[in-house]
């Protein structure tokens, strides 16, 4: 499954990010890159401890955190604490696979990667090139959102991003380690959960209301790790 979580930040908070993200230093993308994937990026990033990716990391997981959208599609139970990346004159990061396991040199902890994320800082019209291509179960996304918005895919999915042949293309990236850590149970339960919202949007006191989100209950009771 693959999601669009928009306007996680306002285009004013964006503004600020983007701010504090051009006057940091930028290093070569390898050094959080797994054996194979360092074969195929090219990229810069920030460092996990630059203090500027800690700020920024931390409103994005406090923003997350109060999105019902993102709760109800990633079921989350350990957020990666995000990196940021930015690719332009030519950069691109060919197909790979995400490492399965990541630890964090911040927090020193490591979680199982079951949903990847990207956090578009740059809008579309600035750059050239640049989409993020997954190969969903249902064929080839091409994905290159607006500035603020977020995507969430399975992170056993092949993925790569194209040439960024002008401008600039920033984003943050983590991994999230999801209660259900299969994508289609977890599918089965954010379907559930959409189609039981729009029913009590239409009608709060549908009895129907309240066995489906008891059914939704225990079938997340059955399925939940924590
Ligand atoms: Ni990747």
């Amino acid at each position: 499954m693959l999601v669009q979580i928009p306007s996680v930040f306002t285009p004013e908070e964006v503004g600020e990010c983007r701010d504090l993200l051009e006057a940091s230093r930028w290093i070569d993308g390898n050094a959080t890159a797994g054996h194979q994937s360092r074969l195929a990026k090219r990229n810069r990033q920030l460092a996990e401890d630059d203090p500027t990716a800690i700020k920024i990391g931390g409103r994005i997981l406090s923003a997350l955190q109060a999105d019902p959208l993102f709760v109800s599609a990633a079921l989350p139970l350990k957020v990666f604490p995000p990196l940021f990346n930015r690719y332009e004159g030519g950069e691109n990061f060919g197909t790979h696979v995400d490492n399965a396991i990541r630890r964090s040199r911040v927090s020193g902890g490591q979680i199982r990667t079951d949903l990847s994320a990207t956090l578009f800082f740059s809008d579309p019209d600035e750059y050239e090139g640049g989409e993020l291509v997954v190969e969903d179960t249902y064929g080839v996304q091409r994905i290159k959102l607006s500035a603020g918005s977020l995507v969430l895919y399975p992170a056993s999915s092949l993925h790569h991003v194209t040439p960024v042949t002008s401008g600039t293309r920033l984003a943050s990236f983590f991994w999230i380690q999801s209660m259900v850590r299969d994508d289609g149970c977890r599918t089965l339960l954010f379907d559930m959960d959409r189609a039981i919202q729009r029913l009590a949007t239409a009608d709060p006191l549908d009895a129907s209301v309240v066995s489906l989100t008891g059914i939704y209950h225990n079938l997340l009771r059955r399925w939940a790790e924590i």
